[in-house]
């Protein structure tokens, strides 16, 4: 599908990669955006850039009925950007368990919880996509963050899950696999970070080209070459760090 004159709901917009995607999907002539956020205040600056356009709503994926109610008031998207995730530096033996289950909560079941409420209003404005971004740690498990890299593997196997069915509505399933990304999230990772830009054009490239899996900097590029002829060189390299 084209990002011109499409209708887009980024999750998790008001900083990091989310609010690359919404000045992306600006950049390329998107119709209208709805940037979604537990905060809508942090917005403010954002919507600014684009009034006429960027459209702020008051959502938490983890909050079923905050996402149903985004799914009635973005009844129009036609393209889903499953962006908004958490990441506790968490050992899975030793760590918060409340942390290892945020993650889960969060990147797992909010990415399906979207998934659900979605898929439905993208069936009625097809051609569509959803977009769901995951990580290099959903190929194999880094533990350092092993909660964070369960959920992620979780995220793409759910990926795998709904695509095929999805397809068959005309829906494009996508998923983006970032390396380290240089956003909050990854402040304390002392390690090269590529930008949040980066990823939001490679993944909306991904969209218009119906490129399935997206492994949009350097680092991920060398993690999938790695994991397509040696997986358990990779479970070993991560285990290593
Ligand atoms: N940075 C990296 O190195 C990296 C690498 C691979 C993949 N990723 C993935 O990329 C995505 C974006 O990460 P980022 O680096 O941009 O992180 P970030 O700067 O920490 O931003 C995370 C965003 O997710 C939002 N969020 C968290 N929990 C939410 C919830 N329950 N409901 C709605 N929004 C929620 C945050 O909102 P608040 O402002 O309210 O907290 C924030 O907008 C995540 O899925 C992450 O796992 C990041």
């Amino acid at each position: 599908m084209k990002i011109d004159k499409s209708t887009a709901l980024v999750t998790g917009a008001n900083r990091g990669i989310g609010r690359a995607f919404v000045e992306a999907l600006l950049e390329q002539g998107a119709a209208r955006v709805y940037a979604a956020a537990r905060q809508p205040d942090s917005l403010t600056e954002l919507v600014q850039t684009a009034p006429d356009r960027v459209v702020p709503l008051k959502l938490d994926v983890t909050d079923h009925e905050s996402v149903a109610l985004a799914a009635e008031t973005a009844s129009d998207v036609d393209l889903l950007i499953n962006n908004a995730g958490v990441l506790a530096f968490t050992d899975l033996l030793t760590g918060d368990l409340d942390l290892i289950r945020r993650d889960m909560e969060t990147n797992y079941y909010g990415m399906l919880n979207m998934a659900r409420a979605f898929a439905p209003v993208l069936a009625t404005n097809t051609p569509a996509a959803m977009v769901n971004v995951l990580s290099v740690v959903s190929l194999a498990s880094m533990p350092m963050i092993g909660g964070y890299s369960a959920s992620k593997a979780a995220a793409f196997s759910l990926t795998q899950g709904i695509r095929k069915r999805l397809s068959e509505q005309g829906i494009a399933v996508h998923a983006v696999f970032p390396g380290p990304i240089d956003t909050d999230m990854a402040r304390d990772l002392d390690m090269p970070k590529a930008s949040p830009r980066d990823v939001a054009v490679a993944s909306l490239e991904a969209v218009e080209s119906g490129t399935q899996d997206t492994f949009p900097d350097p680092m991920a590029r060398e993690v999938h070459s790695t994991w397509s002829s040696d997986p358990k060189a990779l479970e070993m390299q991560f285990a290593a760090m």
